[in-house]
């Protein structure tokens, strides 16, 4: 989605489809991990006046974010969960080797976000819509409840969610990244009676080279409202919206809200204790 943040171009346009490796510009085009591990940082630090130490990130994928996560302090843990153990390998070698011992302070476990977690945590996230594959409410509600028992007492879980009306259009949201390609977020389908929804991530070389659906999502669009209701069912006793106040498009400030305006596109995080 249109999360992006993006980094100073180290050598311009070296990309082409030849080359590029997908996950390398998906971190690039729509994750900004130290400004969310700052977030996560600061509303945990507001409601539970502690500083959290373990974090789970559920969906890790490459575990970009436990990498950041891990790499602020120095008794800070991670846990990532993915079921795929080529994402988890790529994270591996790209992410975590990498920074030395703060990458030894993470542990990935590959395998599905609906088994127990391996242990308790203070903070367990779920990002960019990954539990958007949940497609009913059983579901997802069993799913919630698996999250609730994983927190130690004081955790918090963190959630994200989109929306606003340009959600629902079939779309391509086209986006320069600085290095010299092209992410393009493409809303394929929505069926307004089941809500599911099927979206793509394109990329674009400027040798006019292509990665064609580097990345599909077969999701489920869940509101709010609904995710709320659901948090709240799965047992958790507290659920804030945090919403993007700020007028700067290259900047966000999330605050709490009980209510908002609608908005063409919207990004929010849910926080439930
Ligand atoms: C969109 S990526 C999320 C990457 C990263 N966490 C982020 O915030 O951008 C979704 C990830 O979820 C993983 N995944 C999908 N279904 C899963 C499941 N049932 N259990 C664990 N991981 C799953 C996929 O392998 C993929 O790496």
């Amino acid at each position: 989605m249109a999360k992006a943040r993006t980094r100073k171009p180290k050598r311009p346009s070296r990309f082409t489809a030849k080359t590029a490796d997908k996950h390398d510009l998906y971190q690039r085009s729509v994750q900004d991990v130290d400004t969310e591990v700052g977030f996560i940082d600061q509303v945990f630090r507001s409601i539970r006046k502690r500083a959290p130490v373990s974090l789970c990130e559920d969906f890790c994928g490459t575990a970009l974010l436990c990498g950041a996560w891990v790499k602020k302090n120095k008794n800070r843990t991670a846990i990532g969960i993915d079921i795929d153990p080529k994402v988890l390998a790529w994270g591996v070698e790209h992410n975590l080797s990498p920074i030395d011992e703060p990458g030894s302070r993470v542990t990935l476990h590959q395998r599905d976000v609906r088994k127990p977690l391996p242990g308790k945590v203070d903070v367990l996230g779920a990002f960019n819509f990954s539990y958007w594959i949940f497609k009913t409410r059983d579901e997802l509600r069993r799913y919630f409840e698996r999250c609730r028992k994983g927190l130690n007492k004081d955790g918090l879980f963190f959630l994200d969610a989109y929306g606003g009306w340009e959600a629902h259009e079939p779309m391509f949201e086209r986006r320069a990244i600085a290095g010299g390609f092209t992410y393009i977020w493409d809303q394929d389908k929505v069926d307004p009676i089941t809500n599911h929804i099927l979206n793509h991530i394109h990329f674009e070389f400027k040798d006019g080279t292509k990665l064609d659906k580097a990345f599909t999502y077969d999701w489920r669009f869940w509101s709010l409202a609904e995710l709320r209701e659901l948090l709240l069912e799965a047992g958790f006793k507290d659920v804030r919206v945090y919403w993007d106040t700020s007028d700067d498009e290259d900047h966000e400030h999330y605050v709490p809200r009980a209510r908002a305006e609608n908005q063409p596109g919207w990004l929010a995080y849910l926080v439930a204790s």
